[in-house]
């Protein structure tokens, strides 16, 4: 297992748990099967991230295209979601951690919701890790959810259009109430971002591994961490520092048009100098 520097976790791991079909066909077994011993590295996973510190995790568990899988699939992985949320609620709400969902969550079936809504609700104020469970989710569909609302705004003259600027559209989207993405991890050997977070995303490291989802141990997180802990992040610029670019730019007269690599910090960056603090 790699070693990890415990004063510089990622402070927001998002990870697309991909392989359980290809776990469960190795066996000789259907896919439903690869989804629930999945489900059980969710908890390993959880686990491992709250002793290691990191203060948001975010899993893709269900993505807005996966409603286009055969209909049994699509009611086994409600079914486990359920049995999760239900075998999970002690250990979530002794362990002070907050649970969200973001995604289009009003397409899920009553069997998920009611057990989510009352969890999530219930763990609203703990002030440990937060798990988000990205259900019904797409990163497009997000974005063009908050551009419609802002425009919606826009429209009723209660926002100026000139006033649209990145903070105001991460505002309206739920994803990013938990800071920008640091780490992404994507297991099963695959090498794509498929829809995940694409806003919050913009500026994490990425990593992927061959392992299979259900396969995925404590281990797996913590060689992630460690090779997250060896990258140099630039944000785009160059060798100073992120806080010496933030300084800089404020210095700057105003109006004047800024290159990419001097333009007012992200939450991202903020983010960064929160992480270089820690
Ligand atoms: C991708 O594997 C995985 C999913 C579409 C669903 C992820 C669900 C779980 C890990 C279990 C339930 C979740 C929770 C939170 C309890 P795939 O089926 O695309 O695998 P393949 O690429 O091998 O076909």
């Amino acid at each position: 297992m790699a070693l990890v520097d415990v004063s510089a976790v990622p402070q927001h791991v998002a990870i697309i748990m991909d392989g359980n079909g290809r776990w469960a066909q190795q066996l000789g077994r259907a896919r439903p099967l690869g989804h629930r011993e999945g489900s059980l590295a969710v908890r390993r996973t959880v686990r491992a991230a709250r002793r290691l510190g990191v203060r948001a995790l975010t899993l893709y568990a269900f993505s807005e295209q996966n409603w286009e899988r055969p209909a049994p699939e699509v009611q086994a992985l409600m079914v486990l979601l359920r049995d999760y949320l239900v075998s999970e609620r002690g250990e979530i709400l002794d362990n002070e951690i907050r649970l969200r969902a973001v995604g289009d969550t009003e397409r899920l079936p009553p069997l998920v919701r009611d057990v989510l809504e009352p969890l999530v609700r219930e763990s609203a104020n703990n002030q440990g890790m937060t798990l988000t469970l990205a259900l019904s989710y797409g990163g497009r569909e997000e974005i063009l959810t908050a551009a419609r609302a802002l425009a919606a705004e826009a429209v009723a003259g209660n926002l100026d259009p000139e006033a649209i600027d990145a903070s105001a559209l991460e505002g309206a989207m739920p994803s990013l109430e938990v800071g920008p993405v640091d780490l992404l991890i994507r297991t099963g050997g695959e090498m794509r971002i498929s829809n995940f977070l694409l806003w919050s995303a913009a500026y994490a490291e990425l990593y992927f591994c061959d392992t299979l989802w259900p396969n995925y141990s404590e281990a797996d997180l913590y060689d992630a961490v460690a090779e997250y802990q060896k990258r140099n992040r630039r944000f785009g610029r160059v060798e100073a520092s992120v806080t010496e670019a933030q300084a800089e730019s404020k210095s700057e007269p105003k109006g004047e048009s800024k290159s990419e690599s001097e333009a007012e910090p992200s939450t991202s960056i903020r983010h960064a100098q929160k992480n270089a603090a820690i």
